[in-house]
C-alpha cells in the first residue's frame, strides 16, 4: 500500500468554476498523511543529493502529527536522515517555558526531533522565553535567518476554525512578518483542553508572518476532520481577504490543501458537485441531490417539479430517471424505508423493505460506547427500544473516562467516602485528598485518584442502565489500556485493547454491534475506539457467527450523519426523549462545566436533544411523517 501511495503524485490542479487552491482529498487522514510525508522525505533526500541544505517550515498541532510519525518511521527503518535539514517552527506561545509541556518546544521534541538525527542546533523554534524589549529584534533576526539560508523549501502548515495560518489570526496583514500577536478567542477556546480551561492559554504568541510563509517554495496545508469543513471552503472558494488569512494562499503557485473527506464536505464539488460538473449518479448521490433540492427550496420531496431539477443543474438526473414525479417517488421511498420503530428488527414481519432482519427476533446486541455516556447521549432512546423489544442487550464502556472527571468532582467523592469510612489517615482516600490538594500539573493524576475519577464514571453509568431497565451483568467495563496514561495524550491501540474487544465479541456472539462512528476525528478517542473495534472485527470476521452480526454505526455528541448516509432512523415519541434525557442526566460529572466542552458551549443532554430533534424536522420538511425526535445509524459493511 506504501509504494501505491509513494508514487501517487501531489500537484496536479483540477481546477473547478468554484476553486482557486489545489486540493486533494483522501477519504482518512492517515493515507494523507503519510504521502505528505514521503513528499517531504523525497525533498530532504533531493537535496542531500545536491549537497544542499533542505529548510523545512514545520506546524504543531493535531494535524501534522502522523506526518511527523511517518517521518520517524522512514528514519527508523534507516531510509532518511535529517543531517542536512534545517527547521523554522510556525509559531510558540509567548510568554512560554521550553519545558512546558504545553509549549510548541515539547510538542516539536516529543514528535519529531527526539526520534530523528536532527542537528540540534538546526532546529529552529521562536522562543516563548524572549524579554519584551528583545522581541521586535528577535523576530527580524528570525525572518533574517530563513533569508539568509535561501527561504523555506517547504512549509507544512494548520489551518485554525478562525482561518489562521500560523498565528496570524484574521486581520494579519499580507506583508507581515515574524511577531508577536494576540491570539483570537477561537483559537484560545480550542487550545483550551491543552491547558485545563480557557484561562490558563496563553494570550499572546509569536508567529512566523504571512508573507514569510508566502515566500516558501511550497506548501502543504493539512486540513482533517468536519470541524475544518466550513473554514477550508472559504479558504479555497472564498475572496482573499485578511479575514481569513489562509485565503492568502490563494496567490501562493505551489500550495496543496490535503483534505480528509470531513474537511472537504462543504467544498461545493462535493457538497453539491451537479453544479460544478456531469455527476456520475450513484444512489448515495441521488439522494443527497433530491434532499439537498428539497431543503433548498423548501419544498417537500414530492413537490419537486422537472423545472426545479433544470434549473438546479439536475437535468442529467432527471433524463435517467425519467421524470421528476419517478425520481420524487423513489427518493420518498428510500427515504421513508429507513424508518423504524424496530431498531432490532420486527418479528414476523416481511422486512425486505426494512433496515434490520426480522430474524432471529430476539437479538444479541452489544453497544460500544467510547466514554461512559456515548451510548445514552447517541443512542439513548434505541437503546431503551431494544431493551423493552426483549434483546439480550450488553452495554461495553470502552474508556474508563477518567480523564473527563474535575479534580473538584473526585475531590468531593473522595471526602464523603473519607468521612463515611471514618478509618483515619491510612486509606486510599486520605491519599486521594491530600494528592488532590497539592495538585499543580493538569492531567498528571497518580493511580488512585484516576481510579476515583473512573469509579465516579462507573457508577453514573450503572445508574443510566438500571434507569433504563438493564441488569447490571450486562454492563461490561472494557477500561482498554491505550487509555490509561494518566494524560490528555493516548497511547496508540495495542494488541492488548482488541484481544479484549474480541473476548467480548466472541463471548457474546451478537447479531448486532452498535459503535461510535466519529470516522474523522483524527485523534481523538472516539476515533481509536472505532479503529479499535475494526481491527478487532476484522481478525474474528471467519468466524461463523460473524456472518450473522451487522454493525450499525450511531454519531457522537458533536453532529449527526448526511441525510443520504442514513440507513436506519428511530423516532423518539416526546415520552421517550425525555427518558433519554433523564438517562444522560444520571452522568453527573458530565454535567455543567464539562471538561472536554469542544468549541459548543451546550451541554450533553441539550445538545442531545436538538440533534434528535432536527433530524426529525429534516424528515418532516422532506414530507415524511412528523415525528418528536429521531436518533440516526449508518450500517458498517465488513
Ligand atoms: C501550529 C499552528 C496553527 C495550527 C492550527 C491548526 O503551529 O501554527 O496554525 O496549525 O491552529 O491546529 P490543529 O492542527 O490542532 O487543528
Amino acid at each position: 500500500m506504501i509504494e501505491q501511495i509513494k508514487h501517487k503524485q501531489i500537484g496536479k490542479f483540477e481546477d473547478t468554476k468554484f476553486e482557486k487552491i489545489h486540493n486533494e482529498i483522501f477519504e482518512d487522514s492517515n493515507r494523507a498523511s503519510i504521502l505528505v510525508a514521503y513528499e517531504i522525505a523525497d525533498l530532504i533526500k533531493q537535496k542531500q543529493q545536491e549537497g544542499k541544505p533542505c529548510v523545512l517550515g514545520l506546524a504543531t498541532g493535531s494535524s501534522p502529527i502522523k506526518v511527523y510519525e511517518e517521518l520517524v518511521n522512514l528514519h527508523k527503518k534507516g531510509e532518511l536522515s535529517f543531517h542536512n535539514v534545517i527547521t523554522f517552527n510556525l509559531d510558540e506561545y509567548y510568554p512560554m517555558e521550553p519545558e512546558n509541556r504545553q509549549s510548541y518546544y515539547y510538542f516539536m521534541h516529543q514528535h519529531l526531533f527526539d526520534h530523528v538525527d536532527i542537528n540540534p542546533e538546526n532546529i529552529n523554534i521562536p522562543s516563548g522565553t524572549v524579554s519584551q524589549n528583545e522581541l521586535d529584534q528577535y523576530c527580524i533576526d528570525y525572518d533574517l535567518k530563513i533569508k539568509q539560508l535561501g527561504g523555506l523549501d517547504f512549509q507544512l502548515l494548520g489551518i485554525g476554525r478562525t482561518g489562521h495560518i500560523g498565528f496570524n489570526e484574521p486581520g494579519s496583514h499580507k506583508n507581515s512578518g515574524t511577531r508577536i500577536i494576540t491570539l483570537d478567542h477561537v483559537t484560545r477556546r480550542d487550545a483550551a483542553n491543552d491547558f485545563n480551561g480557557i484561562e490558563h492559554v496563553p494570550k499572546k504568541a509569536i508567529t512566523m508572518g504571512v508573507s514569510t510563509i508566502m515566500k516558501s517554495k511550497r506548501i502543504v496545508m493539512l486540513a482533517w476532520g468536519h470541524k475544518k469543513a466550513s473554514i477550508v471552503k472559504e479558504t479555497i472558494e472564498g475572496q482573499i481577504t485578511s479575514n481569513v488569512p489562509a485565503t492568502f494562499l490563494q496567490n501562493h503557485s505551489n500550495t496543496t490543501m490535503v483534505l480528509d473527506s470531513e474537511a472537504a464536505s462543504e467544498l461545493t464539488r462535493i457538497k453539491t458537485p451537479w453544479i460544478v460538473s456531469q455527476s456520475i449518479w450513484t444512489d448515495r448521490l441521488k439522494v443527497r441531490a433530491v434532499t439537498w433540492l428539497s431543503e433548498e427550496l423548501q419544498k417537500p420531496v414530492l413537490k419537486l417539479t422537472d423545472k426545479d431539477y433544470n434549473e438546479h443543474g439536475m437535468a442529467g438526473l432527471l433524463a435517467i430517471e425519467g421524470s421528476a414525479y419517478n425520481l420524487n417517488i423513489k427518493i420518498f421511498n428510500k427515504l421513508q424505508h429507513t424508518i423504524t420503530g424496530w431498531p432490532g428488527g420486527k418479528p414476523n414481519a416481511d422486512d425486505t423493505k426494512r433496515p434490520e432482519r426480522s430474524t432471529p427476533a430476539k437479538k444479541r446486541v452489544i453497544i460500544f460506547s467510547p466514554h461512559p455516556d456515548d451510548d445514552v447521549i447517541s443512542m439513548g432512546g434505541t437503546f431503551s427500544r431494544l431493551i423493552d423489544q426483549g434483546h439480550e442487550v450488553h452495554v461495553a464502556y470502552q474508556t474508563s473516562g477518567s480523564i473527563a472527571v474535575t479534580d473538584e468532582e473526585a475531590l468531593k467523592f473522595a471526602e464523603v467516602a473519607q468521612s463515611l469510612n471514618g478509618i483515619g489517615k491510612d486509606n486510599n482516600f486520605h491519599k486521594i485528598i491530600s494528592f488532590l490538594n497539592s495538585k499543580t500539573t493538569a492531567y498528571e493524576d497518580n493511580l488512585e485518584t484516576r481510579k476515583i475519577k473512573g469509579m465516579i464514571r462507573r457508577m453514573e453509568s450503572y445508574g443510566a442502565t438500571r434507569y433504563l431497565g438493564l441488569d447490571d451483568s450486562k454492563v461490561h467495563f472494557l477500561d482498554l489500556p491505550f487509555y490509561e496514561t494518566g494524560k490528555i495524550k493516548k497511547n496508540p491501540i495495542g494488541e492488548d485493547d482488541i484481544q479484549i474487544l474480541i473476548d467480548l465479541i466472541t463471548l457474546i456472539k451478537p447479531h448486532q454491534i452498535y459503535a461510535a462512528g466519529d470516522l474523522a476525528d483524527p485523534h481523538g478517542t472516539h476515533k481509536l475506539c472505532l479503529d479499535a473495534i475494526f481491527e478487532a472485527v476484522d481478525q474474528i470476521k471467519d468466524q461463523s457467527f460473524m456472518d450473522d452480526c451487522w454493525l450499525w454505526l450511531y454519531r457522537g455528541a458533536w453532529h449527526e450523519w448526511d441525510i443520504a448516509d442514513i440507513e436506519m432512523a428511530v423516532p423518539l415519541s416526546p415520552d421517550e426523549m425525555n427518558k433519554k434525557i433523564n438517562a444522560i442526566l444520571f452522568h453527573q460529572s458530565q454535567k455543567d462545566r464539562v471538561m472536554f466542552q469542544g468549541e459548543d458551549a451546550r451541554e450533553f443532554w441539550v445538545r442531545a436533544q436538538e440533534r434528535n430533534r432536527n433530524t426529525a424536522i429534516l424528515y418532516d420538511n422532506l414530507g415524511l411523517a412528523e415525528y418528536e425526535a429521531i436518533e440516526a445509524f449508518k450500517r458498517h459493511h465488513f
